[in-house]
């Protein structure tokens, strides 16, 4: 197991299922274990949030612990003093740190610098928290992550590429449909491929139909991810005939589950019926964001390395 949980590939399939039981118990306890009684988890944010904030803090509440929001403002990431140092004085005081960055090698150099547990809670990279809840989500709503279609359907962004990565480990076959030009990164790609498990293929098309059609799953995100405001404009258009709606629905398996990470931008990449509609489980996904976050959050504490600095005295 791995000190951070910085890319969906930093678990394995196997240490993927531990977490989703692990998750199950804690959703199911009514007196959830205080593991982490007189922990602190310090939240490092550059973007807003609501889902992540709130559930990492809830879900430290909840363990017995504490949790630390920092601001961008409050910090400077980089800025006011190096990303490395950063980590070196948390690791000082806390015993967790997760961190929601721009660049993606900022929570890399966070990660490398300390010797704390740390999560990437978004890069722009990648997003493993958000598809982790979402195959929770797919194993509670399907009994059975086997056989799996995806289709994603939008923007190649980073919940796209931690859905691509996952879905690779489970061996499922994920369809994205994007639009020339906003396709998933190389690096990614290639990383699937290696990851892959048997029965895991990678259909990449401009046709969202060609993506949608027989799935299991049918997932959308925003067009305008945080930090690309300037290019919105131009985003609605080139995304236009990649918006989720009734009849790209009619598509899918009569069973198809449709997901969104939230927030999302009704009348643009998914229309207010089918986010509301009978099949929508996007707030199943939103609940189980706490969940896997609270199993992560203990899987990374009783396995994090011996011997932390705040843990030793200054002088034997
Ligand atoms: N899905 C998600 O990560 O939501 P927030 O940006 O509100 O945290
Ligand atoms: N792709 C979106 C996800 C938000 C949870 C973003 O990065 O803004």
């Amino acid at each position: 197991m791995r000190k951070d949980f910085l890319s969906a590939t930093d678990l394995t399939a196997a240490e993927y299922r531990s977490l989703f039981a692990l998750a199950g118990e804690l959703r199911r306890q009514r007196s959830p274990p205080r593991d982490l009684a007189g922990r602190t988890l310090a939240m490092i944010f550059e973007k807003p949030s609501l889902r992540t904030r709130v559930t990492f803090e809830a879900g430290m509440t909840q363990l017995g612990g504490h949790a630390v929001y920092l601001a961008p403002a409050d910090i400077g990431l980089g800025s006011r003093e190096p990303v490395a140092d950063v980590g070196r004085n948390l690791e000082r005081w806390v015993d967790l740190v997760m961190a929601r960055t721009f660049a993606h090698v900022t929570v890399e150099d966070l990660a490398a610098s300390c010797s704390l547990p740390v999560v990437n809670a978004l890069s722009d990279l990648e997003h493993p928290c958000q598809s982790a809840a979402d195959f929770l989500t797919l194993l509670d709503h399907r009994g059975s992550l086997d056989g799996l279609r995806f289709a994603y359907v939008g923007d190649g962004n980073n919940v796209c590429h931690s859905l691509l990565l996952t879905a690779a480990l489970f061996g499922a076959e994920f369809r994205a449909a994007t639009p020339a030009g906003y396709g998933v990164t190389d690096g990614v790609r290639e990383r699937a491929r290696v990851v892959g498990a048997p029965g895991f293929s990678l259909l990449e098309t401009h046709d969202p139909a060609e993506a949608v059609r027989g799935a299991d799953a049918v997932y959308t995100d925003v067009w305008t991810s945080m930090g690309q405001e300037a290019e919105a404009a131009e985003r609605r258009r080139v995304f236009a005939p990649y918006q989720v709606n009734a009849a790209l629905l009619e598509l899918a398996n009569s069973e198809a589950r449709v997901m969104h990470c939230l927030p999302a931008h009704r009348g643009e990449e998914i229309t207010p019926d089918v986010l509301e509609g009978p099949r929508s489980v996007v707030f199943d996904q939103a609940e189980n964001r706490l969940h896997v976050q609270k199993a992560l959050l203990l899987t990374l504490f009783r396995n994090r390395p011996h011997g932390l600095p705040r843990e030793r005295p200054i002088l034997a």
